[in-house]
């Protein structure tokens, strides 16, 4: 049985990456945004725009704690996830977590064109988004280092790029 955890920043290809390893190792994916999405029926910007931040971290504490239950999974959590409440622990207890690993540099470029949906940034220049980015991963990473993998995905450009980081990542978990 196997249980594995995304975990990065927001732009880090968790959902790019996960949803080809899970195909390929023949594992469920999960995107916890999603899931949140269809659970509540409305779209992440929307719960952060009615609820506010903390309320959304709610939300997704308990979206996590319910999606720790399913097997043969590939879980893709937010930017956020695990930096919240115990998140990390529990993911750590359940099953592998991944930290994909990029560069603030990497992140704001992948990020100023596709802010739209990402309420923490989304109204931001692509200089401010630099600035978030390297002030806030900073914090985030006391998380995410806190991962049994670290995995780099500097380069994310054709699928070419992406199989890589995904064989790389199916040798080190040991998955045919
Ligand atoms: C967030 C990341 C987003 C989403 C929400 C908050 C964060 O997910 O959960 O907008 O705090 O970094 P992605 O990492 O999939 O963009």
């Amino acid at each position: 049985m196997r249980k594995i955890f995304f975990i990065g920043y927001m732009g880090s290809g968790k959902t790019t990456i996960g949803r080809r390893f899970a195909e390929q190792a023949n594992l469920q994916f999960v995107d916890l945004d999603l899931f949140i999405e269809n659970r509540y029926h409305k779209t992440i910007r929307d719960i952060f725009s009615e609820k506010g931040e903390d309320g959304f971290r709610e939300i997704e504490r308990k979206a996590l704690c319910e999606v720790v239950e399913f097997e043969n999974v590939l879980i893709s959590t937010g930017g956020g996830t695990p930096c919240f409440f115990n998140n990390m622990e529990i993911m750590n207890n359940a099953g592998t977590t991944v930290y994909l690993k990029t560069t603030e540099e990497e992140l704001t470029d992948r990020l100023d064109v596709c802010k739209q949906n990402r309420p923490l940034i989304k109204d931001k220049t692509k200089e401010e988004i630099y600035l978030y980015v390297k002030e806030n991963l900073e914090k985030r990473e006391v998380f995410y280092n806190q991962a049994s993998v670290i995995i780099n995905t500097k380069r994310l450009l054709t699928l070419d790029d992406v199989d890589l980081v995904v064989n790389n990542l199916k040798n080190t978990l040991n998955i045919k």
